[in-house]
């Protein structure tokens, strides 16, 4: 079957993309019955009346709660793939996809579960959907530093399967130096690290995730504006930022797409790309997102491209695949 060109027809990366956050309603549901698990909600159409969020904890709550219908092999490798199919639609070549254990393992799914189902599906991407994967093994910050240890020892035998770490979860209250010694282990074994940062939370948790974590990029990053030493600091050494233009304006980070300060970063120097985060709550996928900034703020072809370009310069693909998007 052919799919449709998407309205941005340039490929791009996607390196901000929470799999769990690719599960839409319908799929919910499905899992829900094939797993006799019981939702809180009705029909699909009253779970999508929840999608109205006041902060990023008000998501957090229903996008832990909807995980409990992931529980097999089978259930992340089906996720997995519905998600390769959108991205695939919306021109998206490569995916450096995020994964949360520790909102699996504490509901009793071990991890190799998890990686199992996840991993059998990536291992047909290229093939199936032309889309080169790479995958992110997130901790959640709400939870100690010890969790986080525990769960990077835990994932010792998958880690040929795992390109980088990263730290998602509620961020205010958790700076990144809570981590310090998990990503030195992941620095240790050869992993890349990246940190969620400045989404919520302030400009000094962006410093701390460079300099206390030593990242090589900054998921959200947009509150560094407020920080002229940070954006010099970022530009210089061209830390690329992962923006998620749709789900900033959900989460009330931004008060409407009209005023996103994605150009103001572009102005400034920085390395910005645009993502989707959490689709299926957020209102769209990487192309959904391209052609949202387009509209609201204006943004020619050339710049649309730019932002496409930073993608892949921005991606953890080796520098000869890399070259081939540029
Ligand atoms: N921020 C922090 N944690 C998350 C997010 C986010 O946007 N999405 C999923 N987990
Ligand atoms: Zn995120």
């Amino acid at each position: 079957p052919t799919t449709p060109a998407p309205a941005t027809p340039f490929p791009k990366a996607e390196l901000h993309l929470h799999i769990e956050g690719t599960l839409e309603p319908g799929l919910a549901f499905a899992l829900a019955e094939r797993n006799g698990v019981t939702l809180p909600y009705a029909t699909e159409d009253e779970l999508r009346r929840a999608y109205s969020f006041s902060d990023l904890q008000s998501f957090l709550n229903l996008y832990y709660a909807l995980m409990a219908v992931l529980r097999t092999e089978d259930d992340f490798a089906d996720l997995t793939h519905a998600y390769l199919a959108r991205a695939q639609a919306q021109g998206v070549r490569h995916a450096e996809i995020f994964f949360d254990p520790q909102a699996h393992t504490s509901r009793g799914v071990p991890i190799g579960t998890v990686i199992g189902g996840l991993t059998r599906a990536l291992d047909t991407a290229e093939e199936r959907y032309g889309i080169t994967t790479r995958l992110i093994m997130c901790f959640l910050r709400d939870e100690s530093a010890e969790s986080a240890l525990a769960t990077f020892e835990a994932a010792r035998p998958y880690l040929d399967r795992i390109t980088a770490v990263g730290l998602d979860s509620a961020e205010v209250g958790h700076p990144p130096s809570k981590f310090k010694e998990v990503y030195a282990l992941a620095r240790e074994a050869g992993l890349k690290c990246v940190a969620h940062a400045g989404e919520e939370g302030p400009p000094a948790y962006v410093w701390e995730a460079l300099d206390v974590l030593g990242v090589d990029r900054i998921d959200h990053g947009v509150r560094c504006l407020e920080d002229p030493d940070l954006v010099a600091r970022l530009v210089a050494d061209q830390v690329p930022l992962t923006v998620c233009p749709l789900s900033n304006v959900r989460l009330r980070v931004i008060d409407e797409l009209a005023d996103h300060p994605l150009p103001a970063m572009l102005d400034a120097g920085l390395l910005v790309t645009v993502n989707s985060d959490d689709p299926a709550y957020f209102g769209g996928y990487a192309d959904d997102n391209f052609t949202a900034v387009r509209d609201a703020l204006d943004l020619d072809e050339e710049t649309l491209r730019t932002l496409a370009r930073n993608s892949f310069r921005a991606s953890f693909l080796d520098e000869a695949t890399r070259e081939t998007y540029l």
